[in-house]
């Protein structure tokens, strides 16, 4: 049997701000089903949410997570996440995320759906995978941690202590040799994405398949919300997806830009729905556009981008204009036909306000945890901000809780 003090299974923004926090206090090991950089995280557009600017607030914040969150999200987690959260973010820049700036000075702050004022600091249209970029160097020049890539967690080792079933680590797939290597851990964290892969259509990549979630279940985990799936209300449409092809998002900061919504025959459709229009909720906006393609049986949408205008979008949206060109949308007509798709999981297991699951041992944080933030719908961009905080927390817990390094022999 192989062991370390820190066993994380996932390699996204949750796995490796765990990561690079407890790897001062013991031997980390990082478990990711692809390269180190494969994650939710790294499809990641919009930005993360937090508190910057000067007409903004935290209540206001706060208002807004629970009322995407149709009421049902945990008040006190909201509050943490928050109040915590703008600290981690700077955190981010001194560790070299190179979030875009105004002009004026200062983060640039989009909008997005569902949010009262101007608060997503981001990277242009690539924010995930800049912080991935980022945290990968910072962990890859960590003497402490070693990342296996290539490698699939299959399921918890649970052991008896005091009477107890705790986690103990992980049983691991080596692909290349076939073999099962038994990790032994003190403290293992579920860091693992979501599961949009149980859908055909998906904006999570190949990687996402629930295996956290269900691994904690087997084990007799409690999890929670998983009712609460999350549609992206824009997502490219494509004829014709190959099999192991992705949707590709339009980012809601395209609309937080001013991009509208029309149906085929040119009519701009939100504002029948909700006040905020283009800015409501993104559940309020995936119903709407669905109700419209059933009412009208056309297979899409149209997102105009004219009122950004075609050089303020490529500037703004890099990514998406590569990605369109790459996909032979040309841009130069404005029209970027969409549909909602399969985006992120609200619920999964269940933790407390430090990341701790009801198994001892166990701590999850990201997309695979229920924290209770987001309710029964996740507000635009606090996905990596929840992510950030609780992983934060979960880290500080687990340093206090770690049991003594165990007789095991070392793993090397
Ligand atoms: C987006 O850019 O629209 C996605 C961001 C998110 O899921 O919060």
């Amino acid at each position: 049997m192989l062991s370390t003090d820190f066993l994380i299974i996932g390699s996204g923004i949750a796995g490796l701000t765990f990561a690079l926090k407890v790897a001062d206090h013991g031997r980390v090991v990082i478990v990711t089903k692809k390269d180190d950089t494969e994650s939710n995280t790294n499809y990641a557009q919009g930005g993360i949410a937090a508190v910057f600017g000067s007409d903004d607030s935290p209540a206001s914040h706060i208002k807004d997570t629970i009322k995407a969150g149709a009421g049902l999200s945990n008040p006190e987690a909201v509050e943490i996440m928050v109040s915590e959260g703008p600290a981690l973010v700077e955190k981010l820049s001194r560790l070299g995320v190179a979030f875009t700036q105004s002009q004026a000075g200062g983060l640039d702050l989009g909008r997005e759906g569902g949010h009262s004022n101007r608060r997503i600091v981001h990277a242009k249209d690539y924010t995930g995978q800049e912080v991935e970029r980022a945290l990968v160097h910072q962990i890859r020049s960590h003497p402490n941690i070693t990342i296996l890539e290539h490698h699939l967690a299959i399921d918890l080792i649970m052991a008896k202590s005091g009477g107890e079933e705790a986690c103990r680590g992980a049983y691991v797939l080596e692909p290349e040799t076939g073999k099962i290597l038994e990790y032994s851990a003190g403290v293992t964290l579920l860091s693992a994405g979501g599961c949009g892969q149980v859908f055909l259509h998906t904006t999570n990549p190949a990687i996402a398949t629930g295996d956290g979630i269900a691994m904690a279940y087997r084990a007799g985990a409690a999890v929670a919300n998983m009712e609460f799936m999350q549609f992206h209300p824009t997502t490219l449409y494509q004829d014709s997806l190959d099999e192991n092809e992705r949707s590709f998002l339009i980012s809601e900061a395209v609309r937080g830009e001013g991009a509208v919504l029309r149906d085929l025959k040119g009519r701009a459709f939100m504002p029948e729905y909700h006040e905020l229009a283009e800015l409501a909720p993104r559940d309020v906006v995936a119903r709407a556009i669905d109700s419209e393609l059933k009412a009208s049986g056309d297979f899409h949408v149209n997102l105009d981008i004219a009122p950004i205008g075609i050089e303020r979008f490529q500037d703004r949206f890099p990514n998406i204009s590569r990605g369109c060109a790459q996909r032979g949308i040309d841009l130069t007509g404005n029209l970027i036909p969409v549909v909602p798709a399969a985006h992120y999981i609200c619920g999964g297991v269940r933790t407390d306000l430090d990341g701790r699951t009801s198994i001892k041992g166990l701590y999850a944080a990201g997309e695979t945890a229920c924290t209770g933030v987001h309710g029964a719908n996740r507000l635009a961009s606090n996905s990596l901000l929840e992510a950030l905080v609780f992983a934060d927390r979960a880290a500080t817990a687990a340093i206090r809780e770690k049991p003594e390094a165990s007789a095991v022999p070392a793993w090397d």
